[in-house]
């Protein structure tokens, strides 16, 4: 699948999300090696800091369906601009989608622009650390 398929599936992905106190929708589309995608949403609660970012929705709804091999994600959001992932999110992209992953990240103009997770994260704690 082609960059700008993947990011307008992340754009179509910002309706499934529940900011609701934010107002601010963020969408992921995560694309396994297979060629299956796992849309995601952000969720918000009342408590804020339960709230979870829609690429880790998109994440661990792919684990819990026993996918573990991930070629890239695409990130939409309401910025006009491209919306990087956190910092929490870009620990748990590392982790559960490898070194090799793609982060496409999509802006309002529908323009790409594109990262390897590792450029997102570097000097990054991992697995390696807990052998
Ligand atoms: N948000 C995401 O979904 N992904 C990110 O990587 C950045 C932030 C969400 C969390 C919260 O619901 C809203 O954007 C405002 O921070």
């Amino acid at each position: 699948m082609d960059d700008l398929t993947l990011g307008r599936l992340a754009v179509s992905a910002k309706s499934k999300s529940l900011p609701t106190y934010s107002k601010f929708h963020v969408g992921a589309a995560l694309l396994t090696k297979n060629g299956k995608i796992y849309e995601g949403g952000n969720i918000e609660t009342s408590s804020f800091s339960l709230t979870i970012c829609a690429e880790r929705t998109a994440v661990f709804q792919a684990i819990l369906e026993g996918d573990r091999e991930f070629t890239s994600i695409a990130i939409a959001s309401d910025a006009e601009d491209f919306c990087p992932p956190c910092g929490a999110c870009r620990q748990v992209l590392l982790d559960l989608c490898g070194k090799d992953l793609d982060v496409i990240l999509i802006n309002a103009k529908e323009e790409i622009i594109k990262y390897k997770i590792t450029e997102l994260i570097p000097h990054s704690f991992g697995e390696d650390f807990l052998k």
